[in-house]
Formats: C-alpha cells, sequence, structure tokens
C-alpha cells in the first residue's frame, strides 16, 4: 500500500455527520501522526461530513447514486475516487450503503469501518436503540475490518459504554459517540505503525496487539 513521506494516506466514506471523520483530521493533524486524510468522499454532497473535510483543506468529493446506472457503476466510481487519492487504507465512517464485493475487492483487506456496538452483538441500523431494547448493561462500539457481510468482519478494537439507569438513545448514543473517536483513532494508528496485520487477511485478531 502506498505511504508517501512515511504516512498512511487514508481515505474517509461518510455520509452525514462526520464526527469520526473529524476525529480522524484532528489526529492527523497531531505532530507525529503516523497517517494522513487524502480525501473525504460522499453519497451526499451537502452533508456536514463534507463540509468539515473542506475546512481542514481536504479534498471533498460528492459521488451521487443518482448519477450512475447501476450500483456496480456507483461503487466503481467510489473505489475510482479512492484510489485517485492514493489512499491505502479505507475508512468507512458512517457510510450508509453496503459496499459491494467488487469495491472491497479493489482493497483487499483494506477498508474499516466503525460501529456503535459491541460487536457481534446487534449489527445492522440503530445498534444503539437494539441495545436498549434487549436490556443489556453494557454495550460500546466496535472498529472492525470491513468484509462482504454486514458489521461480520474481523475485530480490531472495541470500548465498552455501560448503560445507565434512564438512558435514552441520544443519551447513550453519545457517550458512545466519545468512545468511538478514540478508539478509531486509535486504530488507525496502530494499522499505520504497523501494530495490525495490514492488508488483513481476513482472519479473526487473536495475537496480543500492543497497548
Ligand atoms: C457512528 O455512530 C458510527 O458508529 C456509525 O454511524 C455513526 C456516524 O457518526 N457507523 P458520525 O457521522 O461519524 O458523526
Amino acid at each position: 500500500m502506498p505511504r508517501p513521506s512515511g504516512k498512511l494516506k487514508v481515505a474517509i466514506l461518510a455520509s452525514g455527520r462526520g464526527s469520526n471523520l473529524g476525529a480522524l483530521i484532528a489526529a492527523s493533524a497531531l505532530p507525529g501522526a503516523p497517517f494522513c486524510v487524502a480525501a473525504a468522499i460522499s453519497d451526499n454532497p451537502d452533508v456536514p461530513a463534507l463540509a468539515r473535510a473542506r475546512e481542514a483543506g481536504i479534498e471533498a468529493i460528492a459521488i451521487q447514486r443518482q448519477s450512475f446506472p447501476s450500483k456496480a457503476a456507483f461503487d466503481a466510481a467510489l473505489a475510482d475516487a479512492a484510489e485517485k487519492s492514493g489512499a491505502g487504507l479505507i475508512c468507512l465512517a458512517g457510510f450508509m450503503r453496503v459496499l459491494s464485493p467488487a469495491f472491497l475487492s479493489r482493497f483487499p483487506g483494506g477498508v474499516i469501518n466503525v460501529h456503535p456496538s459491541l460487536l457481534p452483538s446487534f449489527p445492522g441500523l440503530d445498534a444503539q436503540k437494539q441495545a436498549l431494547e434487549h436490556g443489556v448493561k453494557i454495550t460500546g462500539c466496535t472498529v472492525h475490518f470491513v468484509d462482504d457481510g454486514v458489521d461480520t468482519g474481523p475485530i480490531i478494537l472495541q470500548a465498552a459504554v455501560p448503560v445507565e439507569p434512564g438512558d435514552t438513545v441520544e443519551l447513550l448514543s453519545s457517550r458512545i459517540l466519545a468512545q468511538e473517536h478514540l478508539i478509531y483513532t486509535k486504530a488507525v494508528e496502530m494499522i499505520a505503525t504497523g501494530q495490525i496485520p495490514f492488508p488483513h487477511p481476513g482472519r479473526p485478531l487473536l495475537s496480543k496487539t500492543k497497548e
């Protein structure tokens, strides 16, 4: 994977608010950061995520599904944009579309995601609501490699977040989100510094990683 100037180049795909994108950009701007953000790509031109990237001087690219005759053509355009940015690592950060095996095959073992639950519990949409409805006492967030399932790939890092009495989806989500920002930046740093096998061969991460 390309690493000009010694830093791992990252492309971030986001569909909305972009707080994880913001956390990654902020971490990449710290002195000695082992990665840089090469591009932000969204399926919606009007989202805060792209505005945040532009404010940070990062290339912000909108690629809309309706501009393409098929999902295959749309996914190919997403992959072309990510590849053109020179990114070696693709970070999904609230990207609301499932990427096809054809997209993933362009970056084998090189796509990661953050999800607001302790996977494999509560994959898919509304993970925080699912956790509250199940009455779990501890939930959290997960950074994982992306495979062709939904929220099923090898787990990189997790953080636990206790459910408090009287929690609402909003309260719980905001406490989980704070942890997402921490573990997402840490996971990218660990990948960029060679502490995680990368590109990932697709097996569960069982070996001890340095804290
Ligand atoms: C986060 O909760 C993330 O776990 C999920 O989508 C949300 C994105 O939030 N995949 P943001 O756009 O990064 O603020």
